[in-house]
């Protein structure tokens, strides 16, 4: 068994990650009690700030959140908290840390920095003596921007910190729905033996998302939809589907199995690439009511980012030879929302008169991940009543809503970081990915984005509150299907 953590050094300790998710995410941890006793949290940035400014703005930003705060817990969580002004780049700046982890056995080091800072920070760690063989170390996305860089930036992790000690988050993994995907197929008997080509006739995962990119464009500009949320998340969900069982739930068996279905990607080539993606970038439009503004006019100036992306991916294996997987995310779209849907062939034969036939619909299943989570499996069944030539059918959702459950049971909605923090804590890589992960991932991308330029295929304009560009439409058809909503 792994030592248990009982510090979090928290690099960027005063930026928007930290803000949003880290701090909340801690909190509710202590909330639940699965924060060790002792347990300390030392926020540093190069911001001067004292621990009682900074725990003023920690009190704030929990206050904010529609959860509420708790001032019994806050007065737990508020002792835990250490902040300290450093400049962790450097071996002095790292020996900064160390008086406020006095006593602390088993530190481990969050970076909610910018990628271009990691490597020197592992270095400064190592350099004051803060990094020991069982120091893991947590990083954020984006590792590289295609394979060259994030192979660059894992030399420069490995230079100080074995494999094993580097926690890549991808927080989708983090995402109740995504580890019940897990449970889905390997804890029932049901799925599994129609998991594959023989049943399944395509898969889709849409990522929607209704917020535009905003301040956020001189990171988007240089990363797109492709590289920001493809190469990574929906990448992740799509082994999650694709992936043979594991023979346990032990970190490399789940790992393994997911970068045998990175490596079953077929490439894109140039020839194929305008008939298999689409990108787009949003123009001026109206998103929930509110007239909101296109891409480059947040940007300030023209750009070739796309904001957009669909494309058919294909798994070159026995299992789903043959079968599409349509992907599709975007920003500033009409709703927010994530899913996967698994759609069956259609029986083979229909018995019913042409009338009934005509309402015969294959069966799908949904898992929806947001703003709901839900799965629901679609089934045909007679519609109630009597009727005249023949049966009338209709199709009904089985559904089994996650939330409704659980909220009966007293729970909320967890943040996705609390499982992945807790998992740090306790050792546990498995919804980590490994860096083997990273790159097959990269690789892949890489060619779609190598084809992109080979073809010189420029993003196509959508109206913000679209489904992004009409040729999402006409590249799903093309493959004789449409987009599930
Ligand atoms: C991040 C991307 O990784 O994921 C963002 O950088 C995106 O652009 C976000 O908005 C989506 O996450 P979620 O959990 O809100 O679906």
């Amino acid at each position: 068994m792994p030592a248990q953590a009982d510090a979090i050094v928290l690099f960027g300790g005063t930026g928007d990650l930290a803000r949003r998710m880290l701090l909340p995410s801690l909190y509710f941890l202590d909330v639940d009690r699965f924060l060790p006793d002792g347990f300390k949290i030392v926020a540093t940035a190069r911001a001067d700030m004292t621990r009682e400014a900074f725990l003023d703005e920690a009190h704030k930003i929990l206050q904010g959140r529609p959860e509420g705060l708790d001032e019994a817990v806050w007065a737990r969580f508020s002792a835990r908290l250490e902040y300290v002004t450093a400049d962790a780049t450097t071996a002095e700046g790292c020996a900064a840390l160390k008086p406020a982890l006095q006593g602390a056995k088993q530190p481990f080091f969050y970076l909610a920095i910018s990628p271009s800072l990691y490597e020197k920070v592992c270095v400064a760690l190592a350099a004051c003596g803060l990094a020991t063989d069982d120091t893991r170390i947590v990083l954020e996305k984006p590792i590289g921007r295609d394979l060259e860089t994030s192979r660059q930036i894992n030399k420069g992790l490995s230079a100080v910190f074995d494999e094993n000690q580097i926690f890549r988050i991808d927080h989708y993994l983090g995402k109740e729905t995504v580890q019940n995907l897990i449970a889905l197929r390997f804890a029932n008997t049901l799925f599994e033996p129609l998991w594959n080509n023989l049943t399944i006739d395509h898969v889709q995962i849409t990522v929607a998302e209704t917020e535009g990119v905003g301040d956020r464009w001189p990171y988007y500009d240089e990363y797109g939809a492709l590289r920001d949320m493809l190469q990574n998340h929906m990448l992740q969900l799509l082994c999650l589907v694709a992936m043979e069982p594991p023979a346990d739930m032990e970190p490399d068996s789940v790992r393994n199995e997911k970068v045998k279905v990175l490596r079953s990607l077929r490439r894109f080539t140039r020839a194929e690439v305008v008939d298999r993606s689409v990108r787009g970038q949003y123009t001026p439009g109206v998103v929930g009511g509110k007239e909101v503004k296109g891409y480059e006019a947040e940007r300030g100036q023209k750009s070739g980012t796309e904001t957009f992306v669909a494309l058919r991916a294909d798994i070159d294996n026995w299992r789903w030879a043959g079968v599409p997987f349509f992907l599709r995310t975007g920003k500033r779209l009409p709703e927010r929302r994530t899913l996967i849907s698994i759609q069956f062939k259609p029986v083979p034969h229909s018995i019913f008169g042409q009338a009934s036939s005509h309402d015969l619909m294959a069966n799908r299943l949904v898992i929806d991940l947001q703003p709901d989570e839900d799965i629901s499996l679609t089934l045909m069944n007679k519609a109630p009543g009597l009727s005249q030539g023949g049966m009338r059918l209709q199709s009904l959702p089985l559904s089994l809503s996650l939330l409704a459950n659980f909220e009966g049971a007293g729970g909320r909605r967890r943040i996705a970081y609390e499982r992945l923090l807790l998992d740090v804590i306790q050792g546990d890589p498995t919804l980590f990915v490994r860096r083997d992960e990273i790159e097959e991932a990269w690789r892949w991308v890489d060619g779609v984005a190598d084809a992109w330029s080979e073809a010189n295929l420029a993003p196509k304009p959508y109206a913000a509150g679209s489904w992004g560009p009409p040729g999402a439409f006409a590249l799903i058809e093309r493959f004789g299907r449409a987009w599930s909503d």
